[in-house]
């Protein structure tokens, strides 16, 4: 065997001990990018190789807690892509004007900024009352702050460009106030917004969703992996309810393609056939 073969094969048996030992399932994740984390946990936990890393897994919570977070990459911002939610307030929201209740899922929410900013478009289109929204992630970590909706003040500049950008109406301080250093989303936006762990790896669907927003998530997945992923997006949106993927996702490879059809190519947005 080479050398990149044996590492190949510690990585599988690290994820198979992470897998079966604490339920997280890294094992259709894409090989380059967990191998490069699973590198700098090996590094970072001062242990000689993947294989001394598995034995500390298998033996430590708090080893396999830590290798979890290196595992879940949490990058994100307030209105990010903001074509992306141009797109949504212009084409995808005023399909849902009429709907008595509209329920919304974040899968993969990380810290909340993407939810939170759905909230302020749902706001100024005069749709939150109506809506429900969930944010998810199998980080119990980023859920937290998300449910406390507090971000760096150092963010705000670039929050406001992207707000603007996406064709936010008013001021973003409308919605976010400062708080010393820090900047507070406004309690009225929390009131319709429900964040809770799920693994979209081993989960189950979540019922009857007008949209799905499930945006730089997919891409850290295999084909097999993601193929999981969009058919349980497909049994929990509604019949003509929306999937909305990342800018560098597409249906278009998925065996379930032709169960949706396309709204935004550009913009990754999809709604579930009748
Ligand atoms: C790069 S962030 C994307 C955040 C947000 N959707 C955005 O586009 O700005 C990816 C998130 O997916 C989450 N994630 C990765 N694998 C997951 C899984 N199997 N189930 C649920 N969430 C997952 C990570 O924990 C992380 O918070």
């Amino acid at each position: 065997m080479t050398p990149e073969a044996i590492e190949q094969l510690e990585l599988a048996l690290l994820f198979e001990a992470l897998f079966r030992r604490y339920g997280y399932d890294f094992r259709h994740y894409s090989k380059a990018s967990a191998r490069r984390r699973v590198l700098l946990q090996v590094k970072e936990e001062g242990v000689a190789s993947i294989s001394h890393l598995q034995h500390r897994v298998l033996h430590d919570e708090a080893a396999a807690d830590r290798l979890v977070q290196r595992l879940s990459i949490n990058v994100t911002e307030m209105f990010r892509d903001p074509p992306f939610f141009r797109e949504i307030a212009d084409t995808v929201l005023p399909t849902l004007r009429n709907a008595e209740h509209i329920k919304i899922w974040h899968a993969g929410c990380a810290t909340g900024e993407e939810l939170y900013s759905m909230a302020i478009l749902l706001v100024e289109a005069g749709l939150y009352d109506r809506c429900r929204l969930y944010g998810t992630d199998f980080n119990k970590e980023v859920l937290k702050r998300a449910e406390r909706g507090i971000f760096p003040l150092t963010t705000m500049r670039d929050n406001s460009r992207n707000y603007h950008a996406a064709g936010g109406s008013s001021s973003l301080s409308e919605h976010m106030h400062a708080n010393y250093d820090h900047a507070v989303i406004d309690s009225r936006l929390k009131r319709n917004t429900l964040f809770a762990p799920h693994n979209l790896a081993t989960d189950a669907s979540f019922g009857e969703m007008n949209m799905i927003v499930c945006r730089n998530v997919l891409i850290y997945f295999e084909q097999q992996l993601q193929e999981r992923v969009i058919g349980l997006f497909l049994d929990s949106l509604v019949e003509g309810g929306m999937l909305c993927l990342g800018s560098h996702e597409t249906l278009l490879t998925s065996t379930h393609a032709e169960r949706f059809s396309v709204v935004s190519g550009s913009r990754r947005i999809y709604r579930k056939k009748g």
